[in-house]
């Protein structure tokens, strides 16, 4: 008893003491000045082989466990990982030595556990914080998924996170570095990103093993990667590294309590006396990894997954590892080991003058071996992956309505709503293991279910905004199951009103689909004008996924008008008219077509044949069906299956789902429509809209059915006769395109050894083909996976439904139960341009929009009041066409975040690549601008203290600018040049 009490006094004595002698110099800091950052950065050795030591843990937003268990420790059998000890005994071990580093790399996690901390211990992670012991790297939210995000969630996620470290630490809260150790595969609009948000270099972990092997004997694991083909050099440079061995420590040297490598034994009396061979293995390590590189300094990443829960052995190892390696420089060793961060690391690379090799294409796909794509994920989880979009969607409505409804938005006449709640849901969701589709089932519930608490808390914030703007306090409903045919509201009422509101900058016109029982309707619009509507027979295959939870037998289609960034109201009543609306013809039709597209099918199969743009007179055949490869279970050359993360099919010919579809057809004023029924579990509705310029493919496919034992993954493919001769283009995270071509990277000499799997590349809003005559472009409303495999085709991935796990950690078959328990079965649509090439972005691009931002529809009771205000705009005018505008959101009580972004790129359109300028006081109708500040991309910095470290590219002697920038021709006039976002902060009233 009494020793233990004594030993505990005296550890209380430590503690004391090192909080005491902790408590005087955070004075002398702050009056110092900063000592963060690279000013922080240990003394090197030039003329030595410095070693970057770098505690870090990885900690995933959620995996197998929750972001919760994650964060508690809860559930420890899944997999044994607290984030709350981890910060806790970091804080501890750092506070032992000022030589010691650390750093950290998820605001979600260090938010969560700063919050719970008391005053004192904040007072001493401040301190640690501006002395550059613990330093913040990447600092998003998480760190994001690279393949399937979309950048606009990327950028609010980071900001996010940014904005909490500058928020709470100022400019030593700033990092330096963007740290994506893990995600699988990296996109390059990513990097163009960081490079934007003023980040001076990226590390990562996983790229191509084949490229790997070539760069490591190259030396050119280091490069700088140009990631805009649009904006001017190095806007868009950002230096990237390769780590050398993945995150994680060199083998042999892991003091985590989950390894077993063997410590430090420093007594030579003991057996297991093993400090010279530890010295000599480390030496010989670190020579081995500097013949890689091209500089006398290497990184070594010492820590992993959840890592540090007790620091005490890593840290205590560390140090001993310092003493001894460092001590045989006494003996003529050239080696010098120190404790380190990523941003010292870069200074030093940034300091030794060299002149680094160019990337200007991206790193996907990512394989770690012959059989091993992971191209599956860019697909997994489609439901999900549709979600997450579809509330990015709702999240800048949210944040748009808070903004134009004024404060009575949080609070209002429907209670207190928010935007806060569905900004960190996403911010979650965009984690590389959460709309990636990679996580555990219970994990991939739980993203849902935080992203449903978003859209509760924005659903309240919407409804006190639209009740100010409109002057209606009747309660609003939002019918989320529209794509289903499920609305309460529109199935029974006899007259109702609908709001749609337009988050775009542009006008935009929209077609609705309201499950009704009625067979006649009359609506108007917010003048009082009639609108053409027509009422059709809700399919079978809705009235299937429905099942009970609607009884709608027909659906009222009608198209909608809403002007910009802002609503138009539409009134419907029931007519008592007793017609009975047309069923649809069983036959296939011989073609479909309005003023601008004619549709042909082909009269024998009902399969799509041909398509027609008659304005240009451009014809091509084009044939579409569904097919499904069978998802290895491994073999003889290797044992690889098909998993969330791997695309392996066993075979390169996929199975159709039927040749001959059962077909019905369906024409009226507003939609004609060819129904096609494949298979009890494959069916699509070929749409096309009177006055749209785009064919609509409503896929449905699902409960994949596996009972024959085999796994699969289900594909669309378009056959056409345009010569694509192997090349096909897809967007990076739905914003620059990039050209991809069958069985080549145009980095290395690929040898390809998955003809399939090996050519699928991840897109987020659209692909396509093209020849010198005519483009066909893919527009999709999700992330997805794409391939050209044969002359003139196009496949993209919809569904898989799986039997195995893959082996990479998730340990689970990608099978997702959906609601009944049978399998998901998930809808979706593409939409299918044909224009000349040179037009194409004309269409593409505001299409790609219009389905990120799609309107939000709700839904009062009754006939609107003559009081209230149908129509509004929070524009003085549409803004130009080339100009999106990216973010509106309160930012706090009396500024707004607003980004402006040129979304087409240089040279992609004659009409739109044009600079454009914007007066930021003539943008709003409602508010009025009293001052404006231009801020970084991430909005952590004030644009004019934006510097970043400058490096040479291998060619960049006398770099050709792409176009020479023209000054804003006054503060409040802008200029947006092709693919550039600008980021102010506005001082707004109300007008
Ligand atoms: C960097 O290297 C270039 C030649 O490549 C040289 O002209 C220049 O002086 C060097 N700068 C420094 C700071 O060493
Ligand atoms: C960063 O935070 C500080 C307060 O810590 C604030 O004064 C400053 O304006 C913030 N910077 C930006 C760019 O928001
Ligand atoms: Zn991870």
């Amino acid at each position: 008893m009494a020793e233990c009490r004594l030993l505990c006094e005296l550890a209380l004595l430590i503690a004391v003491t090192a909080s005491a002698a902790r408590a005087l110099p955070l004075h002398a800091a702050q009056r110092a000045g900063d000592q963060c950052g690279y000013k922080s950065c240990p003394a090197t050795k030039p003329s030595m082989l410095n070693v970057h030591l770098v505690p870090h843990t990885h900690d995933d937003v959620g995996w197998l466990k929750t972001v919760d268990q994650y964060f508690y420790g809860g559930r420890n059998y899944i997999q044994h990982a607290g984030v709350q000890y981890i910060l806790d005994s970091v804080v501890a071990e750092l506070q032992k030595d000022p030589a010691r580093r650390f750093i950290y790399v998820e605001t979600a996690f260090f938010f969560r556990w700063w919050s719970q901390q008391s005053r004192s211990t904040r007072n001493i992670v401040t301190q640690l914080v501006q002395e550059g012991c613990l330093e913040f790297v990447n600092g998003g939210w998480c760190m994001s998924d690279e393949a399937s995000t979309h950048y606009s969630s990327v950028i609010d996620q980071m900001t996010l996170g940014l904005r909490f470290l500058n928020d709470t630490f100022g400019e030593c809260g700033r990092p330096r570095v963007a740290w994506h150790i893990d995600p699988f595969g990296h996109a390059r609009e990513h990097a163009s990103i960081f490079a934007q948000m003023g980040y001076d270099g990226f590390f990562f972990g996983r790229l191509d093993y084949q490229d790997k092997d070539r760069r490591m004997k190259t030396k050119e694991m280091e490069m700088v990667w140009r990631a805009s083909a649009s904006l001017n050099p190095p806007t868009a440079d950002l230096f990237t590294g390769v780590l050398p061995n993945g995150y994680n420590p060199p083998p042999g040297f892991c003091w985590d309590q989950s390894c077993s490598d063997d410590p430090v034994q420093d007594d030579p009396a003991l057996e297991d006396y093993n400090v010279d061979d530890l010295v000599s293995r480390f030496i010989s390590i670190s020579k081995a990894q500097a013949a890689l590189y091209k500089t006398n300094h290497i990184v070594m990443t010492m820590g992993s997954d959840f890592q540090y829960e007790n620091a005490n052995p890593w840290y205590k190892n560390m140090d001993k590892l310092i003493h001894y390696v460092n001590a045989q420089q006494a003996n003529g060793s050239q080696v010098n080991v120190l404790y380190s961060t990523p941003s010292c690391y870069l200074q030093e690379l940034n300091l030794a003058n060299q002149t680094w090799p160019l990337k200007s294409d991206d790193f996907f796909p990512y394989a770690d071996g012959p059989h091993d794509f992971w191209t599956g994920y860019f697909t997994s989880r489609p439901a999900l992956k549709r979600y997450e979009r579809l509330s990015n969607s709702l999240l800048q409505t949210c944040n748009q309505l808070e903004v134009l409804g004024g404060p009575k938005s949080r609070s209002g006449p429907f209670g207190k709503g928010d935007s806060d709640t569905m900004k960190r849901a996403m911010a979650v969701a965009q984690h590389h293991d959460a709309v990636s589709g990679t996580e555990k089932q219970h994990v991939a519930d739980d993203y849902a279910k935080r992203l449903a608490e978003g859209w509760a808390h924005c659903q309240v914030l919407v409804s006190n905004s639209l009740s100010v703007l409109s002057g209606s306090e009747v309660p609003r409903v939002f019918c989320e199951n529209l794509n289903i045919s499920v609305c309460p509201l529109t199935e029974g009422s006899k007259m109702f009103s609908m709001n749609v509101y337009n988050p775009l900058a542009r006008p935009v016109s929209w077609s609705v689909h309201l499950p009704v029982n009625g067979t006649s309707y009359n609506v108007t619009d917010s003048s009082g004008n009639v609108v053409d509507s027509q009422v059709l027979p809700v399919s079978k295959p809705t009235q299937y996924i429905r099942r009970g939870r609607g009884y709608a037998k027909y659906e009222l289609v009608f198209q909608v008008q809403a002007p910009p960034l802002g609503f138009s109201t539409y009134s419907i009543t029931l007519l008592k008219t007793d017609v009975t609306p047309a069923e649809p013809e069983r036959r296939a039709p011989v073609s479909m077509e309005n003023k601008y597209l004619k549709v042909t099918f082909d009269p024998n199969t009902g399969l799509l044949s041909g398509l027609t743009n008659l304005e240009t007179q451009q014809s091509v055949q084009l044939t579409q069906n569904f097919y499904w490869y069978n998802a290895s279970v491994g073999n003889a050359e290797s044992s690889q299956t098909s998993g969330a993360y791997i695309f392996r099919p066993n075979s390169s010919t996929p199975c159709a789902v039927s040749k001959k579809p059962d077909i019905s057809t369906l024409q009226n004023s507003v939609v004609q429509e060819v129904r096609q029924q494949f298979s009890p579990w494959v069916s699509q509705v070929v749409r096309l809209y009177e006055g749209s310029r785009e064919l609509e493919l409503e896929w449905t496919v699902g409960p994949v059915p596996v009972e024959d034992g085999f796994g699969k993954e289900v594909i669309t493919r378009f056959d056409s006769n345009i010569s694509s001769a192997g090349y096909f283009y897809s967007d990076s995270n739905g914003r620059e395109v990039l050209e991809r071509r069958k069985d080549y990277r145009p980095t290395w000499d690929l040898t390809q050894t998955e003809p399939i799997a090996g050519n699928y590349y991840p897109i987020n809003s659209r692909a396509f083909i093209k020849d010198g005559k005519a483009q066909l472009t893919v527009v999709t409303e999700r992330s997805q996976g794409v391939s050209s495999i044969y002359n003139g085709s196009l496949e993209i991935m919809l569904h898989r439904r799986l039997l195995r796990d893959d082996y990479r950690g998730v340990g689970e078959p990608l099978s997702e139960p959906g609601e009944f328990g049978n399998g998901l079965v998930v809808r979706g649509r593409l939409l299918l341009t044909l224009t000349p090439p040179e037009t194409a972005a004309d269409s593409h691009r505001p299409l790609a929009q219009g389905l990120v931002l799609q309107p939000l529809l709700s839904f009062q009771e009754g006939a609107p009041k003559p009081t209230s205000k149908l129509e509004f705009s929070a524009l003085q005018a549409a803004l130009p066409p080339a100009v999106h505008l990216l973010t509106l959101s309160q930012w706090d009580s009396e500024s707004v975040l607003l980004r402006l972004e040129h979304q087409y790129e240089s040279g992609e359109s004659k009409a739109f690549s044009q600079p454009v300028t914007l007066n930021l006081q003539k943008l709003f109708s409602t508010l009025e601008v009293l001052g404006a500040s231009e801020m970084s991309l991430g909005a952590n910095q004030w644009k004019e203290n934006m510097t970043r470290l400058q490096w040479n590219p291998s060619d960049g002697e006398g770099v050709e600018p792409l176009w020479v920038g023209l000054g804003d021709p006054s503060p409040w006039e802008i200029i947006l040049n092709p693919m550039e976002i600008r980021t102010f902060l506005l001082r707004v009233r109300q007008r």
